[in-house]
């Protein structure tokens, strides 16, 4: 599907992989003009060069709070402005309390946090120059529930998320800049195949109602529809696209239906 990104520029933090990576390819395919931002130079070098004219890597790690505003200010003067930002990146990892070192605590925070601070604020004056724009949050289905792949880091982070959203939409509506959160269930990306092994994965999928892991480009339809001028009239809501996720508990539909006596389909 192609959306309508005619003359817009975007931000796409964490655009060298996965969600974000497909999300900056569509927002391309839909016209509009790319900066991807990544702390993963070859990745992220990789995937603006797919996108050519329209693309254009920069190197930034989000929690460099001091090097956000020269990254951002780059994307304006090479393409014009700023009319979208969509914070992606986003780093897991698997740590009961007890194991967790304070440090992976903090670092968690600070990327899947704080950064959508920083970049918020960084983008502000950028997308009121240009008389409005859309911010996207990648959140997470932990935001709702929690993490079967991460830890409290994970999960603290992405509650938080939302209510970052929430508040940012109703505090920037008078600018008209919509601000929503766009929360995938497990999605296979290197996120994911960094973190589980490859016999859990296939068992995982078992877990989706709708019988297969969410696929990047699932999450990034989500991520174009609410940059889109489609989504003119949705801001502060949550966008929830995880093949059914949230519909079941940790358990396979075979599990689910033996516990009740009967066999799944
Ligand atoms: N994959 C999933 O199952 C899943 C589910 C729910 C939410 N999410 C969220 O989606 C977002 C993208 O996840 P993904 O699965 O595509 O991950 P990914 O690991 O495939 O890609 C993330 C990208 O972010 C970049 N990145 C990491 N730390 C960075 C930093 N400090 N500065 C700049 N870039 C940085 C990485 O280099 C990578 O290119 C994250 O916010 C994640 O929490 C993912």
């Amino acid at each position: 599907m192609k959306w309508d990104f005619e003359d817009k520029v975007a931000v796409v933090t964490g655009a060298g992989k996965g969600i974000g990576a497909a999300t900056a390819r569509g927002i391309a395919e839909g016209g509009g003009r790319v900066a991807v931002l990544d702390v993963d130079a070859d990745a992220g070098r990789a995937v603006a060069d797919e996108l050519g004219d329209a693309g254009r890597f920069i190197e930034l790690d989000v929690t460099d709070r001091d090097g956000i505003p020269a990254a951002f200010d780059a994307v304006a003067a090479r393409f014009g402005g700023i009319d979208i930002l969509v914070n992606n990146a986003g780093v897991v990892t698997r740590h009961t309390i007890a194991n967790m070192p304070p440090e992976n605590w903090d670092r968690t925070m600070s990327i899947n946090l704080t950064a959508v601070f920083d970049c918020t604020r960084t983008a502000l004056p950028h997308l009121k120059a240009r008389g409005g724009g859309a911010i996207v949050n990648v959140c997470s289905v932990s935001g709702y529930r929690f993490s079967l792949i991460g830890g409290v880091d994970y999960t603290s982070a992405k509650w938080a998320v939302r209510g970052f959203t929430r508040q940012s939409a109703y505090e920037l509506a008078q600018y008209g800049i919509r601000v929503n959160a766009l929360c995938p269930g497990p999605t296979l990306t290197p996120l994911v195949e960094g973190s589980m092994s490859p016999e859990e994965i296939a068992r995982a999928a078992g877990n989706f109602p709708l019988g297969e892991w969410v696929d990047p480009k699932d999450v990034a339809n989500g991520a174009l529809f609410l940059a889109s001028p489609a989504s003119r009239m949705c801001t502060g809501i949550d966008l929830v696209v995880d093949g059914g996720f949230l519909l079941v508990g940790a358990q396979s539909i075979e599990e689910y239906m033996d516990a009740r006596g009967d066999a799944a389909g």
